[in-house]
């Protein structure tokens, strides 16, 4: 269990920064020892199309992420009027490459190229972010496979403090395939952590707030920031904030700041447990695709 950190008189906070580091402190001793035993390092690429910043930024942080552990890493860089059939091709390139042990097409591409196509592109071996057909069914099957970084980090983040989840009612609010909808599959299967009740809340959910009002665990993840106010948390509950929307802010140094779904300032004081933005959520999905790499790596030479 990690240490706690008083946020207000109630609600502690669940710090992804520092569990992160700790946990890539782990990744990086596995993998001195692995490269040790005579293996190459574990090679994660990253492919990134067209100049979003926030894209960018997030690849930035898994490719500094990958020297912080001892991985190699790539970066694939590609305008955005590259054609479907092009990345298509980069992805069966890296698909055959032995070099390259997992790699991630960053999302989102530009309108003009289908996600799914690309996503079923990708050998279900090397993805390591978990969105192949193949991967996502395993997960709903309660089979081995890769497990989306985001949700992965989620459950990491509540196992590694302690928290209870058998038999407790959680609410996931978005049904993404990314986040929401990974994440109510493995809040309800069976284990630590595990076993919830689970209540899956979209666009078209009716009353929302009662639905939230009930939740022992809150996972918000619509990117929409400040959306889960107090009135919509139960005294006591876990609020895991997923959102991480870029909002204006002409006093900030890059001209905005990063907003969370949910209000912080007024939840906080009404939850047990709640995670930051930043600095929550997000520094625990870059170690989960690490820890992926080094499934991926592993499983590519035979080993477990
Ligand atoms: N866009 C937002 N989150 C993710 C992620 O976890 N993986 C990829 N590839 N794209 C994303």
């Amino acid at each position: 269990m990690v240490g706690m950190t008083e946020a207000t008189d109630q609600a502690h906070i669940l710090d992804g920064k520092a569990l992160s580091e700790k946990i890539k402190q782990e990744i990086a001793a596995e993998v001195s020892d692995w490269v040790s035993q005579g293996n190459r390092a574990p090679h994660l690429a990253a492919v990134l199309v067209g100049q979003d910043g926030a894209s960018r930024t997030y690849v930035d942080h898994k490719v500094k992420s990958c020297a912080r552990v001892g991985f190699q890493s790539t970066l694939i860089e590609k305008p955005d009027d590259i054609t479907q059939e092009e990345l298509i091709a980069i992805v069966h390139g890296l698909n055959e490459d032995p070099g390259i042990d997992g790699f991630i097409v960053q999302l989102p591409l530009p309108a003009h190229i289908d996600d799914q196509a690309i996503i079923e592109a990708v050998a279900p071996h090397k993805d390591v972010d978990g969105f192949h057909p193949s991967n996502m069914g395993n997960l709903a099957l309660g089979l081995p496979g890769f497990i989306p970084a985001t949700p992965a980090g989620i459950m990491t983040l509540l196992e590694r403090h302690g928290i209870e989840t058998a038999g407790r009612h959680a609410v996931v609010i978005g049904r993404s395939s990314i986040v929401g909808t990974p994440m109510s599959l493995l809040l309800s299967r069976s284990g630590n952590p595990g076993n919830c009740t689970v209540t899956l809340c979209h666009s078209r959910t009716r009353d929302l707030a009662a639905h939230c009002r009930e939740a022992d665990i809150l996972v918000a993840a619509v990117g929409i920031p400040g959306m889960v106010k107090a009135d919509m948390v139960k005294e006591g509950a876990v609020v895991i904030d997923v959102g991480i929307t870029r909002v204006e802010d002409a006093s900030a140094k890059r001209g905005f700041r990063l907003k969370g779904d949910v209000d912080t300032a007024s939840v906080a004081p009404k939850c047990s447990w709640i995670t930051p933005v930043p600095g929550g959520v997000g520094p625990m999905t870059i170690v989960s695709l690490l820890r992926n790499t080094l499934v991926a790596a592993r499983r590519s030479a035979g080993a477990h």
